[in-house]
């Protein structure tokens, strides 16, 4: 009986370890060709399938293996695999000369950070069209989510890091590259099991325990905490999945994560979560995110990418629970909308927390919808934020008293009637990081078009001031709240603190 922990020992690893040289991301991209590779993205293996025709080689067949789900004889997958090893473990399955992969063992690279390995999860479920349910503890692979996660995070070196909820392990596989120390945790043994052989596969080290939450981190303290929970909002009636869903009502589990990580978080430490929370209709959602962050004491920036209506959002759950087609689908549908009226719901926003604890008095909390294109990996332009805001606290008189200098990036945009000879609105445009806007008048505009680390604030103020005449203080009255603003949101390449 083979065993389900996927657990390998050492000399057994390295052997996998060796077989899996040249099974990169590259290899199987030029293997497949990009349209392959594209079709994949859609859950597609034709493409790759009749790419791969004529092969037998061993990247063809830890290809097919892994990537397509497909059947492969067995002698080609001795040929490739320390193939006995992997049927022990329960990595294989066998049945007679047709051997099949149990999991996906797939390469992975990141162009943003240069992390890369391997990484072990539970097959798509959906794969060509197929309807079927995931398992209640599928392991799910790298998603969008997982790539958007690690986009955001702040990769700072730093001595401890916890992964919560590591699935796969790909954020701890991203971790390393900056992170010293590197917990892993998941309430999924299965989880578990997958993050240890793709990580130990990728020579990643990190330690990994079971339990809810931060259950398993007690009092420990750490310098980020990176999440991708189980944020959907389901009622307790649905069959539920680990990967996806929790016991907690509505959005309980997100707040949990935002609330609990005060105890846990060290000096300057920083929770970064990617997640759901409700719309209410008794409480603006940006007051109700704001007071789960006021209890932590920390500096907050909270980004909403977009909010779905109701319908939307089951309708993107059903499917990927493979209710799509049938019978259950109308009843669950409908007893997903009651949930939703029995808890006030009436939207569900999409997006990120990011929490620092600065040890502020008194803490800098925003929470704003972005939906707009960003500079990825957009983790860069957060970390400005939170270096930013000591600037935009100075007095009023140290903000005067700086040569400012505007970030090379931004751009200025006029709109107008063709033919007329002033613009009706002047826009300046960030280039890079959260790609910002900012419509200006003529006293804003022409205060920063001429902020370039030479003259100070108060000077440059003073002389837009007899240029538009009207006193300097009149102007600085309008203008430096504003100014404090973009401060801010990271539109100065230097001064201040
Ligand atoms: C959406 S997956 C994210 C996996 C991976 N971190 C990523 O970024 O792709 C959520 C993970 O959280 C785990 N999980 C579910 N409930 C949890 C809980 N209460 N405490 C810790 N982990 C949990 C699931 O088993 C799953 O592995």
């Amino acid at each position: 009986m083979p065993s389900d922990d996927l657990s390998l020992s050492d000399d057994d690893l390295v052997r996998l370890r060796t077989a899996l040289d040249g099974y990169t991301v590259d290899a199987v991209v030029e293997a497949i060709g990009d349209k392959g590779q594209a079709a994949l993205a859609r859950n597609h293996t034709v493409a790759a399938d009749r790419a791969l025709r004529g092969r037998d080689d061993t990247l063809a067949t830890l290809t097919r293996l892994f990537i397509l789900q497909q059947d492969v004889g067995w002698s080609a997958v001795q040929a490739s695999l320390p193939a006995e090893a992997l049927l022990e473990a329960g990595i294989l399955a066998r049945d007679g000369d047709a051997c099949r992969a149990r999991v996906d063992i797939r390469p992975y690279g990141s162009p943003d950070d240069g992390a890369d390995g391997w990484l072990v999860s539970d097959h798509a479920a959906t794969l060509d069209t197929a309807r079927g349910a995931p398992r209640p503890d599928h392991v799910l692979g790298v998603s969008p989510a997982s790539t958007t996660l690690a986009q955001l995070t702040m990769r700072r070196p730093v001595a401890r890091a916890l992964d919560l909820g590591t699935g796969c392990g790909v954020q701890a596989l991203h971790l390393a590259r900056h992170v010293d120390t590197i917990v892993a945790t998941d309430l999924n043994e299965r989880a578990l099991a997958c993050a240890r052989l793709g990580l130990g596969l990728s020579g990643v080290s990190a330690d990994l325990r079971l339990g809810s939450l931060y259950e398993p981190v007690a009092d420990e303290l750490y310098d980020l905490i990176v999440t991708n929970p189980p944020f959907v909002i389901s009622p307790p009636t649905t069959a539920k999945f680990t990967y996806r869903e929790s016991s907690f009502t509505g959005d309980g589990l997100m707040r949990s994560v935002v609330t609990g990580a005060a105890d846990h978080l060290a000096p300057g430490g920083a929770l970064q979560v990617l997640g759901n929370w409700a719309h209410t209709k008794d409480q603006p959602w940006d007051e109700r995110l704001a007071g789960w962050i006021a209890g932590t004491g920390c500096d907050g920036l909270v980004i909403e990418r977009e909010v779905l209506d109701p319908y939307e959002y089951v309708e993107i759950w059903l499917a990927d629970a493979g209710l799509a087609g049938t019978q259950e689908y109308r009843d669950t549908y409908e007893r997903w909308l009651d949930y939703f009226e029995t808890l006030g719901i009436v939207g569900v926003g999409m997006g990120w927390f990011t929490l620092v604890n600065a040890g502020r008095q008194d803490p800098d909390v925003r929470v704003e919808q972005w939906p707009h294109a960003v500079e990825q990996p957009v983790g860069t332009a957060l970390a400005q934020h939170f270096d930013a805001i000591a600037d935009a606290r100075l007095s009023d008189e140290d903000l005067l008293g700086l040569p400012w200098s505007l970030a090379e990036d931004v751009v200025q945009e006029t709109l107008g009637a063709p033919g007329a000879e002033d613009p009706t609105h002047i826009v300046l445009r960030q280039q890079r990081g959260l790609r910002r806007a900012v419509e200006v008048d003529t006293a804003l505009g022409g205060v920063l078009g001429a902020c370039d680390g030479d003259l100070t604030l108060g000077e440059i103020l003073g002389a837009v001031a007899q240029l538009v005449d009207v006193p300097a203080t009149d102007l600085a009255a309008d203008v430096v709240p504003r100014f404090r603003r973009l401060v801010a949101d990271a539109w100065f390449a230097s001064a201040g603190s």
